[in-house]
């Protein structure tokens, strides 16, 4: 018998076609019906399933976050056990509630040494946001007045707000936006595959990259430049593990100058890589770090900045000087996600999905570079931890690329879910992204990169 309580498709459809803005969407095609709608009704281990019954390997985990996978009682029963103890209640003012305390004791816990203290958002955007404040608040507590520049680089993710879209270093989140803002600067993005000369060792690359990174800072003036932003692994810009010696040689010019570093681990915090953090990983030893998605596994939204003992000492000199900080949102460290989080963060830990993270993500990317790394329009094939890429050119001799209205990309993508897996379609670039939940059996690691290699093969034939 038909449920009453459920839609049928076609009207479901059509109120989505005519009322629904979705994100990062062509939107006359979506409104016209030009293109396809997938209305995601349920989700169990690493699989989703839609309205139709069709079900899906997430190699993807939504947006790199279902990082425990679908499915798990354990945080959904936190969560409605909190909404019925306490729904909210804010956390201005010294208040707060026992999920978010204990909360950001389990994140200092497992944070990179040095970190004291957690301010809690909703999203990696708004985390970011309250990550340019509080550098601007530090220089202004030190009285340098003109240190307010940040350095992000090309090709950098961290999120769509007027700031935090402007230290992104995409082209389609700056155009017909008038953005980056004045007070935003871009370096070269850690690229090894696209390295300007080919000729480099990677260890040369990364010392031109902290070359144009000191020449930019002179250029601009060392006194006016507050913080440098980067991910440990550039995610949305392609999925791209950085060169050997590359946060060395970046710190170094950092401390010369005397310039804040923010590490945004919105993707790599919390075990993607196969450590807890990225910065870790890779011996990063930021003054602050973003984080949000894996804080929870995205079962509700929360966000985090997590501040070094350094900055904070600032921090507190600021209040007893100009009083209470004047920043917050209503949501912040909201009980509800809170109370995912703990649960979020305890599952990672009893299922020890940090070291399954490293385990079979180094299985992955070893059978994903067998499988494709020969093909002729296969140019690279990287990863670390859960997190890697599969970069389509169009010559591998000659690193020639297909030209963006060719869409390899998508299309790749298109075949691969045709399949019945979910890979990304990196938005610049040729770049077929895979972020599968941390807890990737080897059996189902076997499925994405047998379907992976389909998928380009059937677009793209030897
Ligand atoms: C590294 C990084 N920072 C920030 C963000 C922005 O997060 P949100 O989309 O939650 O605002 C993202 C989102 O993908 C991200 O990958």
């Amino acid at each position: 018998m038909l449920d009453k309580t459920i839609l049928p498709d076609n009207e479901l459809t059509a109120w989505d076609r005519d009322h629904f803005f979705h994100p990062s969407t062509h939107m006359g095609q979506h409104a016209r019906g030009e293109s396809p709608n997938r209305i995601i009704a349920g989700g169990e281990g690493v699989h989703i399933v839609d309205r139709q019954g069709r079900r899906s390997l997430d190699a993807f985990a939504g947006l790199y976050c279902v990082n425990v996978g679908y499915g798990r009682e354990k945080i959904a029963e936190a969560i409605a056990e909190q909404a019925a103890k306490l729904p909210y209640y804010h956390a201005y003012v010294g208040h707060g509630s026992e999920p978010s305390i204990r909360l950001a004791k389990m994140i200092i816990d497992r944070a990179p040494q040095g970190m004291g203290r957690v301010f809690f958002g909703l999203s990696g955007s708004d985390a970011n946001e309250t990550n340019v404040k509080l550098v601007w608040y530090y220089n202004n507590v030190l009285g340098r007045s003109q240190k307010k520049k940040i350095i992000s680089r090309w090709r950098g993710y961290h999120g769509s707000g007027l700031m935090t879209g402007s230290l992104t270093g995409l082209a389609a989140f700056h155009n017909q936006f008038d953005l980056p803002l004045p007070p935003v600067l871009h370096t070269e993005a850690p690229y090894y595959f696209r390295r300007p000369d080919r000729s480099m060792s990677e260890d040369q690359f990364s010392t031109w990259c902290a070359e144009r990174l000191e020449a930019l800072i002179l250029a601009e003036g060392p006194e006016t430049v507050a913080a440098f932003i980067g991910e440990p692994v550039l995610g949305t810009g392609g999925i791209v593990p950085p060169p050997a010696g590359y946060w060395e040689k970046i710190q170094a010019v950092l401390a010369k100058y005397d310039i804040l570093l923010i590490a945004d681990e919105v993707v790599t915090g919390f075990g993607r890589l196969g450590s807890m953090f990225g910065s870790d990983h890779y011996g990063i030893r930021p003054d602050l770090i973003t984080i949000a998605k894996g804080l929870t596994s995205a079962y509700a939204p929360l966000s985090g900045v997590i501040v070094s003992e350094k900055v904070w000492r600032v921090l507190e000199e600021g209040s007893d000087k100009f009083g209470p900080i004047g920043h917050g949102w209503t949501y912040s460290a909201h009980p509800l996600c809170a109370a995912a989080g703990v649960a979020n963060l305890e599952l990672v830990d009893e299922l020890g999905l940090v070291a399954n993270a490293a385990e079979v993500g180094a299985y992955f990317v070893k059978n994903l570079k067998e499988a494709l790394v020969d093909h002729p329009h296969v140019g690279e094939v990287r990863g670390e931890g859960l997190l890697a890429a599969v970069e389509l050119v169009k010559d591998k001799h000659d690193r020639a690329f297909f030209a963006a209205d060719e869409k390899v990309g998508p299309r790749v993508a298109a075949a691969l879910l045709d399949r019945g897996v979910i890979g990304r379609a990196m938005p610049q670039g040729d770049i077929l992204g895979f972020a599968p939940p941390l807890c990737l059996t080897r059996a189902e690691a076997d499925v994405v990169v047998a379907a992976a290699k389909a998928a380009v093969e059937a677009v793209l034939p030897r």
